[in-house]
């Protein structure tokens, strides 16, 4: 280990910093973050420092560096481009033994600074002991996006109960275990989908009743999965996917998706093909309501979003009146995922100005659909599950006044590496389905947009697929 990593406290303490502009001003805001009282030394000082100036929250000296501002001082930090002066303060700091941090100079710090995660009160610094700045760069900014915002008004709330616990439970060991259990309950995430006061009350009594065995509390999260490509998950989804005791998902979930789940969990498909609901819509509902009562975090995964086509509403319902916490997570919806990879913008300036998203699962009469809506100029209607009613589809577009000529693309197993894309016209959607014995998933979109899907496949569009 080339240095030992430490948190300083500099509130109300002194630190001084050499130079004036841009890279300066990123420190000094550092440090009054960390409530210091900042000496700049500096000649010039930028806009942002000579703000800071003016609102008294830094004290600035103008003229040349000297010894006896050192004095007091925690920490010397130095972005001076002028290079005896930098050697200059480098001495004497060395000299007074207070630790010094040269920008863009590590072979002359006595300390290095590193990149932060700030979510305050947690704290996470990343190092590669001044080797590669951009390593560090890349490693925070992932570590940003795992660590969801509210992470430091969790461990606020935890710090509050802390010495709660330490009282009444006096062993380390059990007290890491009472902590294991409650960073692992649906308790988190009910702080973290915002409902923070009903999470802290349940904290508090769960530390009000340590040692008597009460009822364990559940939660179902209702998680779109977007529509195949794992990339397209949401980070809040791919969170709660890694952390579910059980995930219940649907046919539509693309299999390397349940690859992100926890190796212990309990993993239920209740997939239905349409017309043959493999487990009833109740039977699901029940089984939620089961699952959270039994104390268990609860994934209810499905394709795409869930409230799109998706039955989220009724889930969410009997969740509701069976008194169970839930929450609900977007994804992305077919009709966006599938005409992104495609190459077919939903909307366009020259070609739509709306677009309507339609079941194509009708009725045996074709009845369910205002068709005339749907017939409308510059607009683009996306289909989901119309591949069976294709020719129904069709015919009744063009008895409601559209051109046989417009344009229709077909997708199929969108935003997958089996992803393909039919083009030709709504006259000839029956014939493209039983040509190419296309199978769901698809979707069809149709509009003037499509003709862009030739433009931009020609021109080298390609998505980036995984499977
Ligand atoms: C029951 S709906 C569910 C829609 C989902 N909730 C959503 O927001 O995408 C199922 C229909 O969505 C469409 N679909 C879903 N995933 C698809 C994919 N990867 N490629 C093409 N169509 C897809 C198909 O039309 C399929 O029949």
């Amino acid at each position: 280990m080339e240095y030992l990593p430490i948190f300083i406290n500099i509130k109300n303490e002194r630190t001084l910093v050499v130079g004036g502009q841009e890279k300066a001003f990123e420190k000094i805001e550092l440090l009054l973050k960390a409530g210091s009282k900042v000496t700049v030394v500096a000649s010039n000082i930028c806009k942002e420092i000579a703000e800071l100036k003016a609102n008294g929250h830094i004290t600035h000296h103008e003229e040349l560096f000297s010894e006896d501002k050192l004095k007091g001082c925690k920490l010397v930090i130095v972005t001076t481009s002028k290079g005896s002066l930098r050697m200059d303060v480098v001495k004497k700091a060395k000299e007074n033994e207070i630790p010094v941090n040269v920008i863009d100079f590590p072979d002359l710090c006595t300390f290095t600074m590193p990149s932060i995660i700030d979510r305050s009160p947690l704290l996470l610094a990343v190092s590669t002991s001044g080797h590669s700045p951009t390593m560090t760069r890349i490693i925070r900014s992932r570590l940003e996006a795992m660590l969801p915002l509210a992470y430091g008004r969790l461990s606020l709330l935890v710090g509050t109960f802390r010495k709660s616990v330490q009282n009444s439970l006096q062993n380390k060991k059990e007290r890491r275990y009472f902590w294991n259990r409650i960073f692992s309950s649906p308790i988190i995430e009910m702080f973290l989908s915002g409902k923070e006061q009903e999470a802290g009350r349940i904290l508090k009594n769960e530390i009000d009743t340590i040692g008597q065995s009460t009822q364990s509390i559940g939660q179902v999260c209702l998680v779109g999965a977007g529509p195949g490509d794992p990339d397209l998950l949401t980070l809040r989804a791919l969170r709660l996917i890694q952390n579910a005791d059980t995930i219940v998902y649907d046919r539509l979930v693309f299999p390397k998706i349940m690859q992100y789940a926890r190796e212990d969990a309990e993993l239920i498909y209740v997939g239905k093909k349409s017309a043959n609901h493999t487990v009833p819509q109740d039977q699901i509902n029940q089984k939620l309501v089961d699952l959270a009562r039994q104390g268990k975090m609860v994934v209810r995964l499905k394709g795409g979003d869930p409230f799109i086509f998706g039955r989220g509403g009724e889930e969410i319902e009997m969740l509701m009146e069976s008194g169970i916490d839930f929450q609900v997570v977007p994804g992305v919806t077919a009709a966006s995922g599938c005409s992104t990879y495609a190459g077919i913008p939903l909307t366009h300036r020259d070609y739509a100005q709306h677009c309507v998203l339609v079941t194509g699962h009708l009725k045996e009469d074709g009845t369910g659909l205002n068709w005339e809506s749907l017939v409308q100029p510059h607009q683009t209607v996306v289909f989901y599950m119309g591949l069976s009613n294709i020719k129904k589809v069709s015919s009744e577009l063009i008895k409601h006044g559209m051109s046989p000529e417009m344009l229709a693309a077909i997708v199929q197993k969108g935003t997958t590496r089996n992803q393909k894309v039919f083009t030709g016209t709504v006259a000839e959607l029956p014939e493209i389905v039983d040509k190419n014995d296309i199978k769901p998933p698809a979707l069809i979109i149709v509009g003037n947009v499509v003709k862009l899907h030739q433009k931009l496949v020609r021109a080298g569009f390609d998505n980036q697929i995984l499977d």
